[in-house]
């Protein structure tokens, strides 16, 4: 394993090996500089400096912030609304400030929203998804969300009770249910043939209309081209043609080992496939896709065969197994793919990656290991927070040296724990500059307080960060970059999210910040009178994509 990064391209880099990647990690907890990580919304100013049920506080600092995935239970603390399940049109919402003259499209939104309290070891990731949309139109805003109508929602509507029970299980499943799909459809949305497909990796997705946010197609199998039983909910769009390059894992069905990756057409057709297998079975939730290569990252979020049958979930972590980074080129059979070993680590999304060369980057949020606290420890461990913080983190690889077995590791930010990283998605597949970030204060006056929730602007050339601190009471969401035209350069334009009002009951701001000064606070804050769906991820599509009318 090699922790020293011999090169990359950005300038200011600093390379830190794993003895103090960990005393980066643990320092900043221990000193309160930084808190850890939360995974679907960030950061949390909470209004009570107590720290979650089972979480413990940083020895001789403040509590730590929430856990990973905190932000999918429903807001407002125990004061909060156990469920959430309200389908809304709102028209022309109350505005605070001035949506710039130039931002002009929707911007999509889908997470679990569960129809019924989850059952007893089932997680927050699992529940129905629910789509909404802020329609951004000369100023003016409308909100609008609906439930994917897919197998499982309209199976559940029916039966008035929960009939798919366990995360990912299908030996838990109600009789009545068997054979149809499991598909949530609530982790991820793209926009593809003027379909808002609606994504969760252990299925094909549900197309929706961009506009009514109806379900056209809860199966949509590409016209029958889908080889795969699964598809990610991170597709990547190619930089240059505009294609979809996508995979599925557990691509053969339940527990397999085959990952199918290829590449769709802006107009539909399938122009590559090739199949592959992996080191292990474990969680494969992001990829990265250059111009020449796919890259895959394996992780010991594993399989367990054994905690399915006892009625837990798909994945627990398997700790002390190494993690592998595989890379192949794009076009070929697949054959030429190699795997690139390193040390337990977990890593679930892709901030930006780039080839230069024959080196392959790869810039990642990674933790030391498990990084969401319900997820199920194999050993029967306790979950350390602090292992579970995740930094912005590159990995590379040379390809040239044949003889290279081991992938290579370098904090980029150190001080800053987030998670949910996004980039200017034109630059998907090519060379960027810069990334955004939810993650909590990183140097809070009030160490007395839980940090309050930020958005961070990662610059990658300078290794400069700018902040916009929403304060406290309020938990932001993944926030999405929207260009200011066509042809704005990178990072032009503006950052926008939603943030959860605690004190509020989790009443939703839509916030828009311009890109290049997130630090100057929201250009407009736009007021829903509800609390918004909850979030896992978001999608701009700017107004020259949208379609004149519905399908
Ligand atoms: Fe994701």
């Amino acid at each position: 394993m090699h922790t020293k990064s011999k090169q990359a391209p950005s300038a200011g880099e600093e390379t830190i090996g794993r003895r103090n990647f960990m005393g980066v990690a643990i320092g900043a907890a221990a000193a309160g500089a930084a808190a850890v990580v939360p995974f679907a919304a960030a950061a949390q100013g909470a209004p009570s400096p107590t720290p979650p049920t089972g979480r413990p506080a940083a020895p001789n600092g403040p509590p730590l912030g929430p856990p990973p995935g905190e932000s999918l239970r429903p807001p407002g603390g125990a004061n909060g609304p156990r469920l959430y399940r309200v389908e809304a049109d709102i028209k022309d919402v109350e505005i605070d400030g001035k949506i710039p003259e130039d931002l002009s499209g929707a911007f999509y939104r889908v997470g679990p929203d569960p129809m019924y309290p989850l059952a007893p070891r089932n997680i927050p990731f699992d529940g129905e998804g629910h789509v909404s949309m802020f329609r951004i139109q000369n100023g003016h805003v409308d909100y609008k969300s609906r439930y994917v109508r897919n197998d499982r929602y309209k199976a559940q509507e029916k039966a008035k009770r929960i009939l798919f029970p366990i995360y990912r299980n299908p030996m838990m499943d109600d009789p009545s249910v068997k054979g149809l799909s499991r598909s949530t459809a609530n982790t991820h949305i793209m926009n593809h043939r003027n379909y808002l497909l609606s994504l969760k990796e252990d299925s094909p997705p549900a197309a929706l209309d961009l506009l009514t946010l109806e379900t056209i197609d809860p199966n949509y199998r590409f016209d029958g081209q889908l080889e795969s039983a699964a598809f990610t909910a991170h597709p990547k769009i190619d930089s240059e043609t505009g294609d979809m390059i996508a995979f599925g894992y557990e691509a053969k069905g339940f527990g397999t080992d085959d990952v199918n990756v290829f590449q769709i057409t802006p107009q539909g057709k399938m122009v590559w496939s090739a199949w592959i297998k992996v080191p292990y079975v474990g969680m494969i939730h992001d990829f990265a896709v250059t111009q020449k290569h796919i890259i895959f990252y394996v992780v010991p979020l594993a399989f367990d065969k054994a905690q399915l049958e006892s009625g837990g979930i798909h994945w627990s972590w398997y700790g002390g197994q190494p993690t592998y980074f595989g890379v192949l080129r794009r076009g070929g059979d697949g054959k030429d793919l190699r795997w690139f070993k390193g040390p337990e680590r977990c890593s679930t999304h892709v901030m930006g990656t780039f080839d230069d060369g024959n080196h392959v980057y790869v810039d990642v949020e990674m933790s030391q290991y498990n990084p969401f606290p319900f997820m199920p420890m194999r050993d029967g461990s306790r979950w350390d927070p602090v292992k579970g913080a995740s930094q912005i983190t590159r990995l590379s690889v040379d390809l040239s040296k044949k003889s290279v077995k081991d992938y290579q590791m370098e904090t980029l930010y150190p001080g800053f724990f987030g998670a949910l990283p996004r980039q200017d998605d034109r630059y998907n597949t090519m060379p960027y500059r810069y990334g955004y970030l939810p993650c909590p204060d990183p140097d809070p006056k009030d160490k007395s307080k839980r940090p309050s929730a930020c958005w961070v602007r990662f610059d990658n050339q300078t290794r400069k960060a700018q902040i916009f601190n929403a304060g406290e009471g309020t938990t932001l969401n993944e926030v999405v970059f929207a260009p200011k035209s066509k042809t704005s350069g990178e990072g032009v334009g503006y950052l926008m999210g939603v943030a959860n009002r605690n004190l509020e009951g989790g009443r939703g701001d839509l916030i828009i910040l311009d890109a290049e000064h997130p630090e100057a606070g929201p250009l407009a804050t736009v007021k829903l009178p509800i609390r918004a769906v909850p979030q896992i991820h978001g999608l701009w599509v700017p107004e020259w994509q949208l379609p004149a009318k519905s399908a």
